[in-house]
């Protein structure tokens, strides 16, 4: 007797589609989409075996699933990491780490400059949770003298937003390991193509995902790759914060990062391009990028970053403030102002009035942040038509 429409339509191929490749001469090149929230056992002891780590395999993909491992697999070999895990954005990677290693009480030493969102964080929103921040500028303060006893970890970025400056990274991890701390990074800007914290002694490096390592403007991510013994610190928090990416989300990173080591390079050569312009133009009063010889950052760059790379990201300060950069946004023809960064075509932002909008006047003064300055994300296209563009602006100034 067959089954009733309703069953044979629920039923058929039942679990079969992916064990047919095991007889199949081939299988896809391209690792396919598994777009389910759940997996299927014949048996009790099949998910026991997972539960007890004695099998591999996938139960529900709130708790890992085949696409997000993907990424996960290539980023941490990008990183020279043993592990890695993907996340729905930066903030809830960075945010899910940061609660992974502290607790009411504790207390954390950052650097000030950051992306608005985690500065937010950290100011703010940790707090209420009995968690103190103390902010130290990582170049001209003392990172040691901010410690106190129930310090737990320390966090900065490799290249901060939106000044782009570099910390020494081996030596605030020589600070946090002889006093027992973690040692957070945020590699957004930088990548592992450009510096691979890892191996200056950082135990956990963090990526809005959003950025670089989707590399197209088309998927909100996040990652974190360090150890096994860091890693499986934060994982039990991620399946608990439930902030796992969708199938597609990590297909697309997957795919992305396959192409992360030649899209740097070219946005690296190109902003290296756009910065010597924008030192030498009239207008401009100050360029911030770390691949420029008059840049303070410039030899602490060169002994970390790999390949005399230095990022696609740049900022400038024009002669002016708010009028100026209003005049260049609205004159620019083909970079568009957007209020992210990392995308293949050339954008704009700006920072006071996006991603470093909630900071306080004081709290952008003090991190150098002024209405005049200008944060460029430097695409993949011919160089010589982004500084025309640039050119055509500043001179409507
Ligand atoms: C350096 C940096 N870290 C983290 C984030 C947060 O990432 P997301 O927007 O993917 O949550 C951003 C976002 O702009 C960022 O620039």
């Amino acid at each position: 007797m067959s089954d009733s429409l309703s069953t044979g339509l629920l039923h058929t191929g039942d679990g079969q589609f992916y064990k047919k490749f095991s007889n199949y001469a081939s299988v896809p090149e391209s690792f396919p989409i598994f777009l389910t929230s759940v997996f299927a056992f014949d048996d009790v002891p099949s998910v026991d075996a997972i539960y007890e780590h004695e099998a591999e395999g996938y139960i529900y993909s709130r708790i890992r699933h085949p696409n997000a491992d993907a990424a996960a697999e290539i980023l941490a070999e990008a990183d020279g990491g043993e592990d890695a895990l993907v996340f729905s954005s930066g903030m809830s990677a960075i945010i899910i780490s940061i609660l992974s290693f502290v607790q009411a009480g504790d207390h954390i030493v950052s650097s000030p400059v950051l992306y608005g969102g985690v500065h937010d964080y950290l100011s703010k929103e940790l707090k209420r949770f009995g968690v103190d921040v103390t902010f130290v500028d990582f170049l001209r303060g003392d990172v040691e003298k901010a410690l106190r006893p129930n310090t737990k970890l320390i966090y900065t970025e490799t290249l901060s937003n939106p000044l782009l400056e570099v910390p020494d990274i081996r030596k605030i991890a020589d600070v946090a390991h002889r006093h027992g701390l973690k040692f957070l990074i945020d590699n957004t800007f930088a990548t592992p193509v450009v510096v691979r914290p890892l191996e200056l002694g950082a135990d956990l490096v963090l990526y809005s995902a959003t950025k670089y390592l989707g590399g197209h403007s088309d998927i909100v991510g996040g990652a974190v790759v360090g150890s096994h013994e860091v890693i499986e610190a934060v994982r039990p928090k991620l399946v608990l914060y439930g902030a796992v990416p969708g199938p597609l989300e990590g297909w697309l990173l997957a795919r992305s990062l396959r192409t992360l080591e030649l899209r740097l390079t070219r946005h690296s050569e190109n902003a290296l391009r756009v910065a010597r312009f924008l030192e030498g133009h009239p207008k401009v009063e100050k360029v911030y990028y770390p691949g420029l010889e008059s840049s303070p950052d410039h030899e602490r760059a060169k002994a970390q970053f790999r390949g005399g790379l230095y990022g696609g990201m740049l900022s400038f300060n024009l002669r002016g403030g708010e009028r100026e950069a209003s005049t260049v946004i609205s004159s620019l023809k083909k970079i568009k102002y957007v209020p992210s960064l990392a995308g293949t075509a050339t954008t704009l932002s700006y920072a006071a009035k996006t991603s470093h909008r909630f900071y306080s006047p004081e709290e952008r003064e003090r991190a150098g942040i002024t209405m005049g300055q200008l944060r460029l994300s430097i695409g993949l296209e011919d160089p010589d038509d982004i500084i025309a563009d640039l050119n055509g602006a500043l001179e409507k100034i």
